[in-house]
């Protein structure tokens, strides 16, 4: 695979890059601009070739079977979007690009991502400046990887860089077809530096080396039917898998425990037993849980710790004796990857699980390798500040599962290949 480490002269070459700049965001203001400083690097190497950049991303995502036929104009699409706060104009990120670049270069927004508007936008680029190409997904044809599109985007540039790790695992038009077609026309596609570390690291997750063990993977999250794939590749690898969150309490009725109202993944209820009987001692479960009677906040609501959960409440954390045996088994670690909250962390009473497995995992600082693979549980070490103590934050949530789950292959990487 070439990677932006390779790069040649580019003066002169318009260069599609696909980022992940799909950030959180309320209306159009960014909350949390992470992943677009993650892809800064990267950009910046392709300019100090003099290359003419290109950014694709989406941001959001369209329901097309919500929008009624006849009906799928840019409005119906930008209103559906805004009123769900959804999928926005992609706008609003280039403040963000150009703050993270310096006020040297040029970023200019196109609001257009097809057709003649977009073609003009590309050519008017001069060596080392940026283009903010309109929301991927704003085409239907994006997410079907529609050839055409592909075709259309692709015969704009010279060149493709893949930067967006968290959209790996989306076969779709900007992320595969677009270097499919430029490959096949002997047009060079990079691997940008944000790759290169996601793949470094989580490559290291699916190719376990004997060093790298005791090997602990923890896991969270509301339903196991999300995570069946990624568990039966964990049971493979690991030497421990630790099962907390919600999907613990199907876990735990399959073993027969009492878990009052908790969240129980009914139609999961026969795998959870399967798993169990296969993977044995492997399996972690907690021992004890924080209960409520009330999800909802409100004032009076009873919040306790059990072992055996009554009727009327439901499991919200892990409690203190399971925060302990965590921590015991996170200890023997030579390698942890962590997926899932342990509790529901948005509130500040149920956070205790969470943040006692960050305190374990920061204890393991120089004597493991540890990744945290994206989505909620890397929301939560940021809140809590814990960032800093894992050797490898990821940027992708489902990109980080489906590498475990896919032995390594991701249809954005592979087709680099
Ligand atoms: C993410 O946030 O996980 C990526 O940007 C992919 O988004 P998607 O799940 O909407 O494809």
């Amino acid at each position: 695979m070439l990677t932006v480490k390779q790069l040649p002269d580019l003066s002169g070459k318009k260069v599609y890059v696909r980022v992940d700049f799909n950030v959180p965001h309320k209306g159009e203001v960014i909350s949390d601009d992470n992943r677009i400083r993650a892809a800064i690097p990267t950009i910046k190497a392709l300019l100090e070739k003099g290359a003419r950049v290109v950014l694709m991303s989406h941001l959001g995502k369209v329901d097309w079977k919500k929008l009624k036929k006849g009906e799928k104009t840019q409005e119906d699409i930008d209103g559906q979007m805004k009123k769900n706060n959804l999928c926005i104009a992609v706008e609003p990120l280039k403040k963000h690009i150009s703050d993270a670049m310096g006020k040297d270069v040029n970023v200019f927004f196109c609001p257009e991502n097809r057709g003649e508007a977009l073609k003009a936008a590309v050519e008017a680029l001069k060596d080392g400046e940026i283009l903010l190409a309109q929301n991927t997904r704003y085409q239907p044809g994006e997410e079907k990887n529609d050839p055409e599109l592909a075709k259309e985007w692709a015969g704009l540039v010279d060149a493709f860089v893949m930067d967006a790790f968290g959209s790996a695992h989306r076969a779709h038009a900007s992320t595969v077809g677009v270097p499919e077609i430029l490959k096949a026309e002997g047009k060079p596609v990079f691997l940008g530096f944000l790759m290169i570390k996601e793949v470094e690291n989580l490559t290291r997750c699916v190719e376990v080396k004997d060093g790298d063990r005791p090997y602990v993977a923890i896991l969270g999250g509301l339903k196991v039917s999300d995570k069946i794939k990624v568990i039966d590749a964990l049971i493979d690898k690991c030497d421990y898998i630790i099962i907390g969150g919600a999907m613990s309490y199907t876990f735990k009725k399959a073993r027969g425990e009492q878990i009052g109202s908790s969240f129980l993944d009914e139609a999961s209820l026969d795998y959870a037993k399967a798993c169990l009987e296969k993977a044995g001692d492997k399996i972690v479960l907690p021992v004890d849980s924080v209960i409520t009677d009330s999800f909802e906040p409100v004032e009076g609501r009873k919040i306790e710790v059990a072992e055996a959960i009554p009727e009327g409440f439901e499991g919200v954390d892990i409690g203190p004796k399971s925060e302990k045996l965590f921590a015991e088994v996170i200890a023997k670690a030579k390698m942890v990857f962590w997926n899932g909250p342990m509790g529901v962390f948005e509130q500040e009473e149920f956070q205790s699980g969470t943040k006692a497995v960050c305190e374990a995992i920061k204890d393991l600082e120089g004597k493991a390798f540890t990744v945290c693979g994206g989505g909620d549980s890397a929301s939560a070490i940021k809140q809590f500040g814990y960032k800093d103590n894992f050797s490898h934050v990821s940027t992708g949530g489902g990109a980080s599962l489906e590498m475990i789950e896919n032995d390594g292959h991701l249809p954005g990487v592979d087709v680099l290949r």
